[in-house]
């Protein structure tokens, strides 16, 4: 049965130490492909921890925003907001199975336009799976129109491939971040000088779309201790010469607001309310 949209309320979990942000974790870690178990950031074993750290800050500095639906019963519905320059990106939204088709994620999509407009944001941004439609007609009938298509596939030969000459750029403060959280956005510089971002979760890496992705899985996957290697490419990408079978297909989708000149401040509180990844690899791929 449908509810009463108007009458749900929607709160932001705001404090770090809220035992519903466990809920929120597994929730999440559920919106995900399950051909992509363990290869996000939600399934990494410290999440709850990364998004606890991530509230500490003020509200209104943070980028992060979680907002949930609560229930006698636990969490029914949260989505994760991730506030990046002029837009506002659904990282992930679920609602617990036995709510699913009542109306919690139209309410929350909802919530999630106020706030953005609230916020002075010129865009919603999300990527979703091909291969979940309920969700992608929820963002089609909501407003989102297709931006780009990416694919994740399995990056084969590694074992085999002679490991690329890279620096690390950035080891210490992925090594800590790995350690704290259970995921990490590494950064390394080839021998021709090109920066390139990886994100590990657990013992999964994903490489972006480069010629030869194994000979860099190849070079990283001894120093992080790498049993699993992916690569995210955009149609424009193509694939590289050695990706293998597909794991998931994603569609970033955009919903345009009206413009807005006055940003609302301190909008991030309990009071004045306001969905890994993270922020800084969602900027450049699907999830
Ligand atoms: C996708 C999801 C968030 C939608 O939330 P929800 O509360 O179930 O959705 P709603 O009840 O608000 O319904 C939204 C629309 O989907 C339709 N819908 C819901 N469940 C459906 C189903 N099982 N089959 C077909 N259509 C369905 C509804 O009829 C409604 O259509 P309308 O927009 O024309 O009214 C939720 O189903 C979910 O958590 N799924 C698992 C996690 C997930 O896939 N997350 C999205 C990742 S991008």
């Amino acid at each position: 049965m449908r509810l009463d949209l108007t009458a749900i309320e929607v709160d932001t979990l705001d404090d770090p130490d809220d035992p519903s942000l466990l809920e929120a974790t597994d929730l999440l870690a559920s919106s995900v492909p399950e051909t992509c178990l363990g290869l996000v950031a939600y399934h990494a074993s410290g999440y709850g921890s990364f998004l606890a750290a991530a509230l500490t800050p003020p509200a209104d500095a943070r980028t992060l925003i979680l907002r949930a639906v609560r229930g006698p019963d636990g969490l029914r519905a949260v989505a994760d907001w991730r506030l990046l320059p002029g837009h506002l990106l659904l990282n992930g939204i679920a609602v617990r199975e036995d709510e699913r088709g009542r109306g919690l994620g139209t309410r929350l999509l909802n919530d999630g336009h106020d706030l953005a407009v609230r916020l002075g944001c010129r865009a919603l941004l999300l990527d979703v799976s091909l291969d979940n439609p309920v969700a992608h007609g929820l963002y089609r009938r909501h407003g989102f129109t297709e931006l780009t298509h990416s694919s994740w596939r399995e990056v084969v030969g590694v074992r085999a491939s002679t490991p690329a000459p890279v620096r690390l750029v950035n080891w210490p403060a992925f090594a800590a971040h790995h350690t704290a959280y259970g995921f990490g956005d590494l950064t390394v510089r080839t021998a021709l000088g090109a920066e390139i971002d990886l994100r590990v979760v657990g013992t999964a890496i994903r490489v972006p779309a480069a010629p030869d992705t194994a000979a860099l899985a190849a070079a990283i996957g001894p120093l992080v201790g790498i049993d699993r290697c992916f690569s995210a490419a955009t149609r424009a990408d193509g694939h590289p010469a050695d990706a293998g079978p597909e794991l998931a297909r994603f569609v970033r989708m955009r919903c345009e607001l009206a413009s807005t000149d006055t940003p609302e401040v301190g909008v991030m509180s309990t009071q004045t309310p306001l969905i890994g990844k993270d922020d800084e690899t969602l900027r450049r791929s699907a999830r």
